[in-house]
C-alpha cells in the first residue's frame, strides 16, 4: 500500500520536522508499505536533496506558472530539482482557495512535464440521496484528465477525499462499503478515459480522517491502493501505529 503523509501546514518547527522525518525513515525501512511525505516546501528542500532512503517526497501543490516574474510561486520544476517525485494537485483545501477545473488541469500538466507523479484529489462536498456525489466526482476527474494525452492520463494517481470527511472538523467518517462503491466508480470513470486496459494499473487512494482504528477495515475489501493521511501523520506515535496496521 501507499501511504502519503500530508503534513499540510501543521508542522512549521524545523526540529519537529527533522524528528518526524527521522521516524518516517525508520517506519519506511521496517514496512512493506511505500511512504511518501507531502510536506511544506522548505522541508522538502532540506530533506529530499540527499535522500537515499525509502521515503519519497511530494509537493502539496505546484504553481500554475512555469517560471518568471511570479514572486512567491514554487514551480513543479523547482520541486523536481530538489528531489520531489510526486505532487498533490487539486486538494480541496486548494480548490477552496481558488483552484478551478482549468487550474487543476494545467497544474497536472506542469507536474507531469517535470517528472512529478500527480496525486489528483477529488471528492464531493456532501453525500446526497440522489447520487449527485458520484457525478461531482466524475466531473472532477473528467475535467482534469481530458486535456491530457492518453499516455499522461496513465500517470495520474487519483485520491478520493470526500470534503465532509476531511480536516479538523469532519462531519462524518466513510463506511468501508461506501468507499468500495466509490473506488469501483472511479475505476469505471478511469476506464473510459484511459487507453485500452491501462486503467487496470491506475492507483486509487483514499483520504479523510484516516486513523489507526479504522484503516484496516478501509483497506480490507475496498480496492484502494493506499491512503492520504492528514492529522494522523503529524504525530510520530500515531503515524507509526497507523502504518503498522497495514503491515
Ligand atoms: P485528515 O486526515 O486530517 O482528515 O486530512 C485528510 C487530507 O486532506 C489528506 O490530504
Amino acid at each position: 500500500m501507499i501511504i502519503v503523509a500530508n503534513w499540510k501546514a501543521y508542522i512549521d518547527d524545523f526540529e519537529k520536522a527533522k524528528k518526524l522525518f527521522a521516524i518516517s525513515k525508520r517506519i519506511a525501512r521496517a514496512s512493506k508499505n511505500k511512504i511518501i511525505l507531502a510536506i511544506p516546501a522548505p522541508f522538502i528542500g532540506a530533506f529530499a536533496v540527499k535522500n537515499k532512503t525509502k521515503v519519497a517526497f511530494s509537493a502539496q501543490d505546484v504553481s500554475l506558472t512555469t517560471g518568471g516574474a511570479s514572486t512567491g510561486e514554487i514551480t513543479a520544476q523547482a520541486y523536481s530539482a530538489v528531489g520531489a517525485t510526486y505532487a498533490i494537485i487539486g486538494h480541496s483545501e486548494r480548490r477552496r482557495a481558488g483552484d478551478d477545473y482549468s487550474v487543476v488541469a494545467n497544474k497536472l500538466a506542469h507536474a507531469i512535464t517535470h517528472g512529478l507523479t500527480p496525486i489528483l484529489c477529488v471528492g464531493e462536498q456532501e453525500r446526497d440521496s440522489e447520487g449527485k456525489y458520484l457525478s461531482s466526482v466524475r466531473e472532477q476527474i473528467v475535467t482534469a484528465l481530458e486535456p491530457l494525452t492518453q499516455k499522461e492520463r496513465t500517470e495520474i494517481i487519483v485520491a478520493y477525499e470526500p470534503i465532509w470527511a476531511i480536516g479538523i472538523d469532519p462531519t462524518g467518517v466513510i463506511a468501508p462499503n461506501d468507499l468500495t462503491e466509490m473506488v469501483l466508480y472511479i475505476r469505471k470513470v478511469l476506464a473510459e478515459l484511459l487507453p485500452g486496459k491501462s486503467s487496470a494499473h491506475s492507483l486509487v487512494l483514499y483520504g479523510g480522517s484516516v486513523e489507526q482504528g479504522g484503516i484496516r477495515a478501509l483497506a480490507a475489501n475496498s480496492g484502494v491502493d493506499g491512503f492520504l493521511v492528514g492529522r494522523s501523520s503529524v504525530d510520530p506515535h500515531t503515524f507509526s501505529a497507523l502504518v503498522k496496521q497495514l503491515d
